[in-house]
């Protein structure tokens, strides 16, 4: 693991060096691994997971879901057996549960343990502990939790579970998968159909692996095109293998480094496509990148593919905003693309971008305008001047904590005129272990500074 306890940074460059090429499977899906052991957890008998993404985030999850009674045994590389204690059966645990660097982990685990009779602690590090919480606590109040946390409620937080949950309807005011995530997690053990209505449809793995467990879960369209996803409390939920995709947010940057760097042509395999994450995908397309989508087939329910990318001139393009939900992680890596396109590319309806593990519309605004790109933050907007040529690069940039925002500038160093160091790669190891070894695997000149 790696070391991002402690205070000492650890500084990376990247370089352009030549062109990108070979055929590598990026790590497991975070969204589906933080799933897959939550799921299995409150299963019968044991889920059988392959492909976990063994990054920090979810490696807190595996923790907590131990200290909260499940059985979990690591058999092999992301081979996980979860011995699960039945819908209603977590346990309150004795310490506090540390949910690193999570946002995910943390809101969906305290929806989990709100429809629980059982007292649970949560805590973070320094950028979760930042984050809103409020946005989980205000309808988990409804389900009969209650919470003491800080200001905005947010973490250290208490949990104080539900005696008797109860079902809501709660239309989402933001949108975001995790809220919907953690009011049906708290709906698993109310006795009754709760609802959450989405205005804009989020990413729906909770969906689709509840289903995949035995869970009835229906979505209905409203007169006014909201989506109203209902589960049915009290499943009994059945353990079932879980073959987790590779993660198409992880596949983003080598993608987005073989799109921008001259010559390249890389494959990536297994790669999930999940409609409601593809959105960069959609994007990069119609800034004119080369990709194909290849040996398309489906895993648990997700389709998959093996994803070719070459290298080719991009062009700027307005994002329409709705697009958003699914590529929201994707927009450091776009903006970076962005940078290297011909032509200016506009993004809007960013809000959210402002309150992920770090700020991210601030960060990726100064550390373009730092490596000497064009750019315009608005409060929820921004807009990339590409360079259309290598941009200057040559500039240190701070990553807050915020592993995307690191990832992403390594890219850009390796399309750049001069290299582009980042002040810290520790958070890397959260989302993406290993991302050095396998850019570099692939060509890239990413070292370590000092
Ligand atoms: C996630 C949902 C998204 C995303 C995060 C993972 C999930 O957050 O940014 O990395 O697994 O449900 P929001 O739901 O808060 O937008």
């Amino acid at each position: 693991m790696a070391d991002t306890g402690s205070d000492v940074l650890k500084p990376l460059r990247s370089a352009a060096s030549g062109p990108l090429s070979g055929r590598v499977r990026v790590p497991g899906d975070k969204s589906i691994s933080h799933r897959a052991l939550m799921l299995g957890a409150v299963a019968i008998g044991t889920t059988e997971i392959e492909g976990l993404l063994e990054g920090e985030d979810v490696l807190h999850t595996a923790a907590a879901m131990r200290a909260l009674g499940a059985g979990l045994e690591r058999g092999g590389n992301g081979v996980w057996r979860v011995q699960g204690v039945g819908v209603g059966g977590l346990l309150e645990p004795a310490q506090v549960l540390d949910m690193g660097n999570s946002g995910t982990a943390a809101r969906l685990l305290i929806g989990l343990v709100a429809g629980h009779p059982i007292t649970t602690f949560f805590t973070g590090d320094a950028s979760l502990n930042r984050r809103p919480m409020a946005r989980v606590i205000t309808p988990l109040e409804r389900v009969g939790a209650s919470f003491v946390g800080r200001s905005g409620g947010r973490l250290p937080l208490a949990v104080i579970g539900a005696e008797r949950a109860v079902p809501i309807v709660y239309r989402l005011p933001v949108a975001s998968a995790q809220v919907k995530s953690a009011i049906l997690f708290a709906g698993l053990n109310a006795a009754g159909t709760t609802t959450v209505i989405e205005p804009e449809p989020t990413r729906d793995h909770s969906e689709l692996m509840l289903r995949h467990f035995g869970a009835r879960v229906t979505v209905e369209r409203q007169a006014d095109g909201a989506l109203a996803v209902s589960l049915d409390g009290q499943p009994e939920l059945t353990a079932r293998p879980v073959a987790v995709p590779a993660d198409p947010s992880s596949a983003a940057f080598p993608a987005v480094a073989a799109a921008i760097r001259p010559g390249s042509e890389i494959t990536l395999t297994g790669v999930g496509l999940n409609p409601r994450r593809t959105g960069l995908y959609q994007t990069l397309v119609e800034m004119g990148a080369d990709i194909t989508f290849e040996n398309r087939r489906e895993q648990a329910g997700e389709p998959v593919a093996d994803l070719r990318v070459r290298a080719s001139e991009l062009r700027g393009v307005e994002v329409p905003p709705e697009r958003a939900p699914s590529m929201i992680d994707e927009y450091p890596v776009l903006a970076v693309a962005a940078a290297c396109a011909h032509g200016t590319t506009v993004m809007r309806g960013l809000a959210e971008l402002r309150v992920k593990e770090s700020d991210r519309l601030a960060m990726i605004a100064d550390g373009l305008a730092a490596c000497g790109v064009a750019v315009e933050a608005g409060p929820d907007s921004l807009v990339v001047y590409g360079t259309g040529a290598p941009p200057p690069g040559g500039a240190t940039v701070a990553t807050a904590m915020d592993h995307r925002i690191a990832m992403s500038f390594l890219v850009l160093g390796l399309a750049s005129s001069a290299p582009v160091t980042i002040d810290d790669g520790r958070f890397i190891d959260t989302s993406f272990p290993g991302f050095v070894g396998l850019i570099n695997g692939l060509g890239g000149g990413i070292e370590a500074v000092g």
